[in-house]
Order: structure tokens, then sequence, then C-alpha cells
């Protein structure tokens, strides 16, 4: 990425220590839901209008190919993101559609485009073309779609032929909300029923928007069936969509504030879905204050969202592991922070899959956590982490590019000794446009 943020000079921040924070703010829209829901707009009939939608260059990424597809979007004046879809009639793409880092999209987007009778290629920068790709090409070349895996090792550029789809039944080797929506959204144009088993519950955004959109969808436990309309797809109609907060965004502000005795934060309008606040419960294990007031909505205004609380305390460390990882999944860098700075050790063990992500977490937060002089050690699957030392700045940390690693080191920098400097921060526009103005409304310090 070459761009600038708007008003600093380079692609580093410093942040200054500071400890405390206190403040409300409201975070950005949820990502899962945006891209979801920018998808799903894009083939209905009419003109949908999303309020909330994250404006972050992966969203408008998917936004952007969903365009190129057929569909148009604007801005309305309110700031609303207004889609007309195109009716369930997607054109075939001038060139390629490039999904910048954007594994959501490049993902769920392969297996709506596997539905449809279009020659399409997908292709991101080069974390994403370093993703492995086939988790998705597996069940969708089941089900009839012609998939080619064009990079070196499994991986995007991804060339899909799509239409003729069948249904199928799958055990989805990976707890992998990704992996089962793409499968899911490949069903709704497969000619039966298509049955999908995850071996643990994950995110279930997909399920509660096709509820919402009174889709054919039956859920049992860790099994979900959808019942195919065929090549002809189903006829979806436009309608008004509210994004809550993201909960993964509102993660940092929580736990710089549940470590600093001082500090005090409140999280306005965040999305509560029960299979992503595992981080909530985690933090409470830690020994974190934290209120959720949830908000009364009149029905059919989608996911659980409320207010949350934080105020400061001395945390303990604790095991996070289980079933609870694909829960608190996009959490555990920032995770690995609040550990570092509780008392006692915390230990994160099968998250395996954090290897796989726009970095790999594992490696890179180790390696961040011992530059500012915490006692890491790298496993396998996760990570054990000596709190409770103090934090030093290390001077200079890199985010390799993955925006959940530069802001939880902008996180943990509140903490040290001396200021701190993240090379290549341009990445959090992927998810958190505004980050550092929240940084700073809060009470933080950034240059
Ligand atoms: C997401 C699912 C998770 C998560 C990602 C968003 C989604 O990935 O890490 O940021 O929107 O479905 P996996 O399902 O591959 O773990």
């Amino acid at each position: 990425m070459t761009k600038m943020i708007a008003g600093y000079a380079s692609d580093t921040a410093t942040v200054h220590p500071c400890g405390k924070i206190a403040g409300t703010l409201e975070v950005p829209g949820d990502k899962s839901i945006s891209h979801r829901v920018a998808m799903l707009s894009a083939i209905s009939s009419g003109i949908s209008r999303i309020h909330g939608f994250l404006n972050s260059a992966d969203c408008l990424g998917t936004l952007k190919a969903m365009e190129a597809l057929g569909a148009t979007s604007h801005r309305s004046r309110d700031r609303d993101v207004i889609v007309h879809g195109t009716a369930g009639k997607l054109l075939e793409p001038a060139g390629a559609l490039d999904m910048g880092n954007s594994g959501t999209g490049i993902r769920l987007l392969s297996g709506l485009l596997s539905g449809f009778g279009v020659n399409v290629t997908l292709t991101g920068d080069e974390s994403l073309c370093s993703r492995p790709m086939r988790r998705i090409e597996g069940p969708l070349s089941q089900m009839g779609a012609r998939i080619q895996l064009t990079g070196e090792k499994g991986t995007a550029p991804i060339q899909i032929q799509g239409g003729q789809l069948k249904a199928i039944e799958y055990d989805v080797p990976v707890a992998s909300a990704q992996v089962k929506s793409a499968i899911m959204l490949a069903a709704l144009f497969a000619e039966g029923t298509t049955r999908i088993t995850e071996p643990a519950p994950t995110r279930d955004h997909t399920e509660q928007i096709f509820s919402t959109l009174e889709l054919p969808i039956r859920v049992d436990g860790l099994s979900i069936e959808i019942d195919g309309f065929g090549a002809a797809g189903p006829k979806l109609h436009a309608r008004e969509w509210h994004i809550p907060g993201d909960i993964s965004s509102a993660a940092f502000w929580l736990i710089a504030a549940a470590a600093n005795r001082r500090s005090s934060v409140t999280l306005k309008n965040v999305g509560l879905n029960p299979r992503r606040i595992a981080v909530l419960d985690v933090l409470q294990r830690m020994g974190a204050r934290i209120k959720v007031s949830p908000i009364k909505q009149s029905s059919g205004r989608g996911e659980p969202v409320g207010d949350i609380r934080v105020s400061g305390t001395k945390l303990t460390g604790t095991v996070i592991g289980g079933e609870e990882i694909p829960n608190l999944i996009d959490e555990i860098p920032i995770l690995a922070v609040a550990g570092a700075l509780a008392d006692g050790e915390t230990v994160i063990k099968d998250a395996r899959e954090l290897r796989v992500k726009e970095s790999d977490r594992i490696a890179t937060m180790c390696a961040n956590l011992a530059t500012m002089g915490v006692e890491v050690d790298e496993m396998e699957d996760g990570m054990r982490i000596g709190g409770g030392a103090r934090i030093r700045s290390g001077g200079t940390v890199d985010s390799f590019g993955d925006h959940r690693i530069a802001m939880s080191m902008a996180v943990l920098a509140l903490f040290s000794d001396a200021p701190l400097t993240i090379r290549r921060v341009q990445c959090i526009e992927t998810s958190y446009p505004g980050f550092w103005n929240h940084l700073k409304r809060l009470g933080g310090h950034v240059e």
C-alpha cells in the first residue's frame, strides 16, 4: 500500500505512553456483517439502504467488486450506503476483482460467484495471495463450480466459472465462518439441500442474515441445512439494514481501559452476537470490570446490540483455548496485550488458525511482545505470556502489514515507559478508519 493516511506524513505512527484513557465512543460498523450485506444487497432487486456500513478499505473493496459485477452504490447525505441491486443478474467483470487484504471478501465472494454463470478472477494483495484457499476450492468444486487456484500454493488469484451447482453434505475441517459462509452462499444456487457441519461454533452472521431474508435455512446444533433454488437463485428484495459497531474494534479500547485502574470507557451500540463476545468472558475471567447494557430494538433490526462500559483494574492471567477460540479469533492479538499487562501467566492455545490470518499472528505478536520486554514463548498453536513485567518501549516495531497487530501495539504503547513508533500503520484502514482519532479522543497522544 502506498497511499498515506490523511494528515500523517508517513506510514508510521509514534504512540506516547499515557496509561489512563477515558471517554465515550461509537466504534465503526461490523466488518463481517458489512461484507455480507454488501454482497446480498447487490444481488437483490431494488434499492437497499445500509445504516452503519463499515467504510473501510476491506468493505469498500467488496462494494467495488459488486459494482464491477453490475450493482451500483453511493453514500446518502446521512452517510448511509445505498445499493442498487442487480435482481440476481451479474455481469462478467472486465478484469480481475481485487479484494485487497480481505479474506472475508475473497472467500465469501468466491462462494457467491460459484452460483453464477460468469467467468471471474479474484485476487488481492500480497498477504491475501498467500492465504489458504483450498479450504473453499474443495467444497465449491464438489458442488460443481470450476475453480482454479492459480497462485503458487493453493492460493489466489482464484479463477471461477460458476453455475449448475448441486447440493453437498460437507463437514468443514476447520472452524471457519468464512468457509461455512462461502458454502452457504453457493448453496442458494444449488439443486437440492446442502448440509454443512462445523467442528465448533463460529460466528453466525450469514445464518442470521439468511433468516432475516426468510431464506430456507435450518440450524440444528453444528449443522446447517439450506434448500437451494437451483441456477435461477433466490429472489431477494432490497431492504433496510442496521449494522452495529464491531466488537473486534471495540476490543482495543476494552483492553486499553480494563488494564488501568484510572481508566473508564463506554462503547456505544456494539454488536453483541453471542458468537462474537467471548472476549468479554475472557476479560471478566481476568478480573475486568465490565457492564453490558443491551439496547432494546424494534423487531427486524437484526442482531443484538448494546453499550459496553469498562473501568480499569489490575488484570490477572488466564488460559484461552478450546471452543472459545473461534468466537474471539480476531481479538487474540489484543488479548495477548491484555496478558502482557496482567499479573501472572496467560496461555493462548488451540489457535493454530492465527498462523494464516493477515499475518502469522502467533509469530508477529510474539516478536513484537518480545521487543517490548514481555516474556513470551511461541507455541505451535498459540503462546505463553509472562505478564506483569514493566513494558519497555523497543523504540520501533512493525505491523507486518496486519491491521490488528498495528492496533494492538498502539494499545500496548500506552502502557510503555517511552514512546513507541509503529511502522506500516496504513493497514489499519482495512478495518478501523478513524482509529487514531478515537485514540486521541480517549486521551492518547500520537504523532
Ligand atoms: C470472518 C471470519 C473469521 C475472522 C475474519 C472474519 C467472517 O475468519 O477471522 O476476520 O467474516 O466470516 P475465519 O472464519 O476464516 O476464521
